[in-house]
């Protein structure tokens, strides 16, 4: 049960809340979202809206300049873009001699931290010009560093960046080569990471994009932070939620338990049904919908229906019959159907999490920089309730 209690102590009063349930850290125009009703918003616009009708370079520019783009400017922010999108040859070299077989999500959080090494002229949080410069960096960046990683992890040679591209063919090159789908299939592809990006670009104050405030706080530069939040977000209970939830429906269908048995062990809490339930969204993760919608579509093109995808549907059913997870308002949250997805255009499971690092980034920058600016901006620094013991003498002391 999660308590919050408010104690008095030496310095004034405490409240003690664990995982933060009730206490908000900071004021913020980013992102909107009312978890009773399913609502979710950039800037005031309905998630729904932006994942229908924006690209993700719109959105991006959305979250972290605050307004859509003019033509002039989503032009300008994308070929800011493109011409920043390689990295030095030293970093490539530096990746290259990464563990192959090591979590993306660790070397992509350790090749993003040394960014400021690399850049050491755009680490000045004081300095905007500096933050904007990074700002551009680390979105043109992130998805060659994501793609290098992957090639090496399958043992091709890594594929530069490629400036006639936009931002997500280029990651689909660079990720999958030759071997990326053409023609419909393509393009179908492309909407779908697309529409992925846009549905993961920010939610407020998540746990990597409290992360990255608080490593910002401590007027860390804004690629210390930003590695930070992929730590961050590669945990299970969090982005890493998505691999997790395919792994749970390859062992659903690997071990022939019935999806009866197998909510019983997650009602014995022996595991949890991975891709349900939500801190905010107690009705419905409005995400899902979208993605439930991109799932059947991208499944639809392929002629053999996808084994994976119809589990994962019959799970959804038995749980929301169940009254296990109703009582306790667990719904499917973003990344219920986001594996299924990735998994059908190639992704390996450990990449799916880099995706939605690639997704979240500009909530990451925008926060980082909405902070600097903050005018009640102080460094984070909660306090605890101590339970330990009273003063003890030290052994022979008396
Ligand atoms: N499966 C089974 N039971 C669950 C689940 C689940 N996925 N999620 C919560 N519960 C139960 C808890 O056991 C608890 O039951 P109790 O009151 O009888 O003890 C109750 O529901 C409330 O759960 P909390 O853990 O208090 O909820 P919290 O808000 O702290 O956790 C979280 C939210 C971490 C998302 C949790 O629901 C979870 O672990 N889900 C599975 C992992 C996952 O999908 N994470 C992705 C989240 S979305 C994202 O980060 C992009």
């Amino acid at each position: 049960t999660i308590e919050l209690k408010t104690l008095l102590g030496s310095t004034g009063m405490t409240t003690l809340d664990p995982g933060f349930g009730n206490t908000a850290s900071c004021s913020s125009k980013i992102t909107y979202i009312d978890g009773a009703a399913g609502i979710l918003r950039y800037r005031g616009y309905p998630i729904e809206d932006l994942a229908v009708h924006s690209t993700f370079l719109e959105t991006a520019y959305l979250v972290i300049y605050g307004e859509l783009p003019e033509p002039g400017q989503l032009k300008e922010f994308s070929e800011k873009l493109r011409d920043n999108a390689d990295i030095p040859a030293e970093m490539g070299a530096f990746i290259d001699a990464m563990p192959r077989n090591g979590h993306p999500m660790a070397l992509i959080a350790s090749a993003v931290n040394t960014l400021a090494a690399y850049y050491d002229d755009s680490v000045d949080p004081d300095d905007e010009d500096q933050v904007e410069l990074a700002t551009i960096r680390l979105m043109a960046k992130l998805p060659t560093i994501a793609a290098r990683i992957y090639r090496n992890s399958i043992g091709e040679t890594p594929i530069e960046p490629d400036a006639a591209l936009d931002y997500v063919d280029n990651f689909i090159r660079m990720t999958f080569g030759d071997k990326a789908p053409t023609g419909e299939l393509g393009e179908l592809f492309n909407k779908a990471v697309g529409m992925l990006l846009v549905l993961h670009a920010d939610h407020e104050l998540n746990c990597s994009t409290a992360t990255v405030r608080v490593v910002g706080s401590s007027k860390a530069d804004i690629y210390a932070s930003v590695a930070s939040g992929v730590n961050a977000l590669s945990g299970p209970s969090h982005g890493g939620a998505n691999q997790a939830v395919l792994e749970m429906l390859e062992e659903i269908r690997d071990s022939g338990i019935s999806i009866e048995d197998f909510l019983e062990k997650v009602k014995a809490r022996e595991m949890r049904l991975m891709g349900f339930g939500h801190r905010v969204y107690k009705n419905f993760d409005p995400r899902s919908k979208e993605i439930k919608v991109l799932a059947s579509q991208i499944l639809d093109s392929h002629d053999n229906p996808d084994e994976l995808f119809a589990l994962a549907l019959k799970l959804e059913a038995a749980a929301l019959q169940d009254s296990y997870f109703t009582e306790r308002k667990l719904y499917p949250n973003v990344d219920f159907y986001t594996g299924v997805i990735y998994r059908t255009m190639g992704f390996p499971s450990n990449m799916f999490t880099v995706l939605f690092a690639i997704g979240r980034l500009p909530g990451w920058v925008a926060h980082y920089r909405e902070q600097l600016h903050d005018p009640a901006f102080r460094i984070a620094r909660p306090r605890q309730h101590y339970v330990g013991s009273d003063e003890r003498r030290y052994p022979g002391q008396g």
